[in-house]
């Protein structure tokens, strides 16, 4: 129930504007905000990279509505990609394509990525499609196949263990040597379209994750097959369990620990992945910044109660000191 209603004020601009402006909440959500500037972003990069870290960095931004804006945000992701070429940073870029201007125009947006794809291959960097909501997965698949067609295939894409549609997703995408990130699912989903349990997801994401690198295992063993961009399986979540149930598996089928990547959020279990990193993993922490973070701010309060109650309890905190 929390869930749900923090997911809609996830989605709602009157909130949007309230908490944006709300210095106490900007304070908050640096816990899992890296910055609002690229330097900001660009420093927190260097430091997990010299802890042993790959990242992504993804500027923030979605629901783009016009065309400008979905410029804009393309010319920032090509100044990114060529700050983290200058710079090297161990670092590939995450983008959502309704920051691209899906909601506008479907080729304007397939144009901006295709020119942030274009430039990243020249830097021999990847770019990560993030999956958003569940009406815009045909969409997504859809601009992905395209760049997978034309492309140098340094193109990855998202897929959520919470839809029911995602084995048939996965099924579809194994002949394309795609490179996936699988993670739970973020959005709020009807019942018709997503598993409303917990235990069902997890079982689902256990399930695809075993998939995954099966796919991965038979298309290493055709080598000619993988190009420049191999595809690397991404386990993105911070649950031990899932994380424990892809090891146990990769380990079983004979896979070597670099073919398999896990990825996490900035903020969120650095034990983890310090764990992980430390025992011959490779770790992809996703780096966001910018000044948009209010969606993704309160994705993250809805995936776990006791951030709100740390949330809440600075807010009656602060107003104490106040009066
Ligand atoms: P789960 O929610 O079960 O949490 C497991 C444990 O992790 C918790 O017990 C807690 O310890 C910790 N944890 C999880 N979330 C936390 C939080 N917010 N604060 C503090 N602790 C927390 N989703 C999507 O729909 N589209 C996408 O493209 C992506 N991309 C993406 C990239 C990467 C690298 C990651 C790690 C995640 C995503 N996600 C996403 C988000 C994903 O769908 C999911 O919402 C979160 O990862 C939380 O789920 P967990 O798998 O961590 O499990």
């Amino acid at each position: 129930m929390l869930r749900t209603i923090l997911l809609y004020l996830s989605d709602a601009g009157w909130a949007r504007r309230i908490v944006r402006n709300w210095r106490l909440a900007r304070r908050v959500s640096s816990r899992f905000i890296a910055g609002e500037t690229l330097d900001e972003a660009c420093e927190v990069v260097r430091r997990l990279n010299q802890k042993g870290m790959f990242t992504s960095l993804d500027h923030l931004g979605e629901n783009v509505t016009n065309a400008d804006e979905a410029d804009a945000a393309r010319d920032d992701y090509t100044h990114m990609l060529q700050r983290i070429a200058d710079t090297n940073l161990q670092s590939n870029i995450s983008v959502k394509l309704s920051q691209l201007g899906l909601d506008v125009d479907f080729e304007r947006c397939l144009h901006n990525i295709r020119v942030i794809v274009t430039q990243a291959a020249s830097f021999g960097i990847m770019v990560r499609i993030d999956m958003e909501d569940s009406s815009t997965v045909d969409r997504t698949l859809e601009i992905f196949r395209e760049l997978q067609r034309s492309g140098p295939n340094n193109v990855g894409l998202v897929l959520q263990a919470y839809l029911f549609r995602t084995q048939d997703d996965l099924n579809a995408l194994s002949h394309l040597h795609a490179h996936v990130r699988l993670c739970k699912g973020a959005y709020n989903e009807p019942a018709e379209v997503a598993f409303p349990r917990k235990a069902d997801v997890d079982r689902n994401f256990d399930h695809l994750s075993s998939q995954l690198l099966d796919f991965a295992k038979s298309t290493a063993e055709r080598p000619a097959s993988s190009g420049k961009f191999p595809p690397i399986t991404a386990i993105a979540t911070h649950d031990e369990r899932r994380i424990a149930h892809a090891v146990h598996h990769a380990e079983t089928i004979d896979m070597p620990k670099g073919s398999i990547e896990f990825q996490m959020l900035y903020g969120i279990r650095p034990d983890l992945q310090n764990r992980l990193a430390a025992s011959g993993y490779p770790v992809r922490v996703y780096v966001p910044f910018g000044s948009e973070w209010y969606p993704y701010f309160v994705r993250r309060l809805a995936e776990r109660p006791a951030n709100l109650k740390f949330f809440i309890s600075h807010l009656i905190r602060r107003k104490g000191n106040e009066s």
